[in-house]
C-alpha cells in the first residue's frame, strides 16, 4: 500500500461523516468462573457505538525539563523533520527520520490480500492523529538555559546538525519552574536559577497562568502537559493532604511541605484541562490529583518511559515464561554519565527508579500458576551507577537466569549499550499523539446514552511506560506485545474491525 494513501473501512457498521468516524463495535470476552472441580468458559459479547472525530486541530506541547536532555532532543528531533534537514557526519551525510516511535516509523497489520498475504500500513494511517511537524513546543525548567544552549550541553545530536538548528532554537527559552531541594537531589542546586518563587498555591497559579497564555497565544484547541524533568524522591502520601482533591487543594493554599513540584504542574495542568503526563518514576499522581482528573474529565498517564532495559525485559520475561521457562533470578546493572544519572547516584531519588524497574515482571510471573506458586517471585535486583565519562550513553547490563527441564539452568546475559535520550524522544511523541488521539474517541454502550470519554487514567499508553498508571482496580499489564495489541486493536475498534490475530486460516484450512 502507498505510504499516504487514505484509508477506508468498507463495512455496514461504520459511516463517515464530515466530523466523525461512527463505530458500531462488537466487543468478545470469555467470563471464566472456576468452580469446585471444574472451570467454565462462557463466551459473551457487547455492543459499543465508538465515534472519532476527525479534526486534530492545533496541538501544543509544555515540557517541565524542557532544558534537559530529553527536552532538547526533543526539540531538535521535532524541528529536524519538520525542516526535514539533513547533516555531516563521520559516515556520511544524514537524513531525519522518527525511528524509534510507533506512531510515526512502525506499521500495523490491517489484513490480507486476494492472495492471502499480510498488508500492512503505518500505524499514523489508521485514524487521524496530529502531525509531528505540527506541534507547538513550550515548557518550563529549573535552567536558564535556552534550547540551543541546553542542546550542547545535552551532548546528544550530531554537531553538524546542532549547527544548524543553533539559530531556531536559542529562541526558545524555558519559562521559570518549581523547585524543591526537598524533592530532587541536591547536586541539582547550582542549575536551579530560572525559578518560580512565592508558595505552592502562588506557584501553581503561575503554571495555570503560563498554560493559559501559551494556549491563547498561539491559538491552540489543547495543551498537553508532560515531565520530564528530573526524577524527584517520593513523596509521602499523607491522609488529610493528598488522598482527596479537596484536601489537595487545602493543602496547597497552606503551603504544605509534602507536596512536590510535579504535584503542583499535575493539578495546575488539569485545572486548565490539560491531559498531564508522568515521564518519571515519582508518585506524582496522588490520589487527590486523580480525583480531580476524574472530576474534571482530563487524562493522566504514568509513570516513568519505557525506554531500553525494562522495554527488554518486558519482552524476554514474557518471552521465557510463555514457553514454560521459569525466570528465577534477574539481575540488572547499569551506568550512565547523564544529568539523570547524576540525579539518580542520590539515594532517594534511586528509590524511586527503582521501584518503577522492580514490578515489571510482576504480570507474567502471575499469568503462569505452573511455574510460580502463589506470591513466588524472582529474585530481582537493580543497580545503577552515575559514570559522567559514558554521558547520555546508557550501559544496562542483564543476566537472566531460569530453571529448565529437570532443574536444569539457562542464563542468558544480554548487554546492551544505548543513546537514552534518542530511546526516550520517539516515546515521548507517541504519549502525545496517542493521547491526543483519544482525547477525540468516545463510546456508549446504550444507542441513545450520552457519548462518553475513555477513563480518566489513560491505561492504553502502558506500552510506553514502566509503570504504567491503571483505573483502580485494573489488572496492570506490562508485558509489551500485549501493551501494543491494546492500541492496535483499540484502534481497530474504532474502525469497526476484528481484533489481529494471528490464525492465517486461509492457508491452515484452505
Ligand atoms: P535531564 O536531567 O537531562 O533533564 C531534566 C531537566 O529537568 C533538567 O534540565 C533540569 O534542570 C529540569 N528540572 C529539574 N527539576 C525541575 C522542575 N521542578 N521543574 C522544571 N524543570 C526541572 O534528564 P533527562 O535525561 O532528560 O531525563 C528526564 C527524566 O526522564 C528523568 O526523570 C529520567 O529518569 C526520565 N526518564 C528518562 C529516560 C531516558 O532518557 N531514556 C527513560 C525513562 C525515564
Amino acid at each position: 500500500m502507498e505510504k499516504n494513501s487514505h484509508l477506508v473501512v468498507s463495512s455496514p457498521n461504520i459511516k463517515y461523516t464530515d466530523d466523525y468516524i461512527l463505530s458500531d463495535y462488537v466487543y468478545e470476552e470469555t467470563l471464566v468462573t472456576q468452580k469446585v472441580n471444574e472451570i467454565v468458559a462462557k463466551p459473551y459479547k457487547k455492543s459499543i457505538s465508538i465515534q472519532t472525530e476527525r479534526k486534530v486541530g492545533k496541538v501544543g506541547i509544555m515540557l517541565i525539563g524542557w532544558g534537559g536532555n530529553n527536552g532538547s532532543t526533543f526539540t531538535a528531533a521535532v524541528l529536524a523533520n519538520r525542516h526535514q534537514l539533513s547533516w555531516n557526519t563521520k559516515n556520511g551525510v544524514q537524513d531525519c527520520n522518527w525511528f524509534g516511535s510507533i506512531t510515526q516509523a512502525s506499521t500495523v497489520r490491517l489484513g490480507i490480500d486476494e492472495k492471502g498475504n499480510d498488508v500492512y500500513v503505518p500505524m499514523s494511517q489508521l485514524l487521524p492523529m496530529v502531525h509531528p511537524d505540527d506541534l507547538v513546543i513550550d515548557g518550563w525548567d529549573i535552567s536558564p538555559l535556552n534550547l540551543a544552549e541546553s542542546m550542547v550541553r545535552a551532548k546528544v545530536i550530531d554537531f553538524d546538525l546542532q549547527q544548524k538548528l543553533k539559530k531556531e532554537m536559542a529562541t526558545m527559552k524555558p519559562r521559570p519552574a518549581v523547585y524543591d531541594p526537598d524533592f530532587i537531589a541536591a547536586n541539582q542546586a547550582d542549575r536551579a536559577t530560572n525559578l518560580i518563587r512565592g508558595t505552592k498555591q502562588e506557584q501553581y497559579l503561575q503554571i495555570r497562568a503560563d498554560i493559559k497564555s501559551f494556549k491563547d497565544k498561539n491559538k491552540l484547541d489543547k495543551v498537553f502537559v508532560l515531565w520530564t524533568a528530573n526524577t524527584e524522591r517520593f513523596c509521602d502520601i499523607r491522609a488529610g493532604v493528598h488522598d482527596t482533591s479537596e484536601n489537595l487543594e487545602k493543602a496547597l493554599r497552606n503551603n504544605e511541605p509534602e507536596i512536590s513540584p510535579s504535584t503542583i504542574f499535575a493539578l495546575a495542568a488539569i485545572d486548565e484541562g490539560c491531559c498531564y503526563i508522568n515521564g518519571s518514576p515519582q508518585n506524582t499522581i496522588v490520589p487527590g490529583v486523580l480525583e480531580r482528573a476524574e472530576s474534571r474529565g482530563v487524562f493522566v498517564a504514568g509513570d516513568d518511559f519505557k525506554s531500553g532495559q525494562t522495554k527488554l525485559k518486558s519482552v524476554l520475561v514474557d518471552f521465557l515464561v510463555s514457553a514454560g521457562l521459569k525466570p528465577v533470578s534477574i539481575v540488572s546493572y547499569n551506568h550512565l554519565g547523564n544529568n539523570d544519572g547524576k540525579n539518580l547516584s542520590a539515594p532517594q531519588q534511586f528509590r524511586s527508579k527503582e521501584i518503577t524497574k522492580s514490578n515489571v515482571v510482576d504480570d507474567m510471573v502471575e499469568s503462569n500458576q505452573i511455574l510460580y506458586k502463589p506470591g513466588e517471585k524472582p529474585d530481582h535486583v537493580v543497580v545503577i551507577k552515575y559514570v559522567p565519562y559514558v554521558g547520555d550513553s546508557k550501559r544496562a547490563m542483564d543476566e537472566y537466569t531460569s530453571e529448565i527441564l529437570l532443574h536444569g539452568t539457562n542464563t542468558i546475559v544480554v548487554h546492551n549499550t544505548c543513546e537514552d535520550s534518542l530511546l526516550a524522544v520517539p516515546l515521548i511523541l507517541d504519549l502525545l499523539v496517542l493521547a491526543e488521539l483519544f482525547t477525540r474517541v468516545r463510546y456508549r454502550s446504550d444507542q441513545h446514552g450520552d457519548w462518553q470519554s475513555m477513563h480518566a487514567v489513560l491505561s492504553v499508553l502502558s506500552y510506553l511506560l514502566k509503570a504504567p498508571l491503571v483505573p483502580a482496580s485494573a489488572p496492570i499489564v506490562n508485558a509489551l506485545f500485549k501493551q501494543r495489541a491494546a492500541i492496535e486493536n483499540i484502534m481497530r475498534a474504532c474502525l469497526s474491525l476484528p481484533p489481529t490475530h494471528y490464525m492465517q486460516l486461509e492457508h491452515k484450512i484452505p
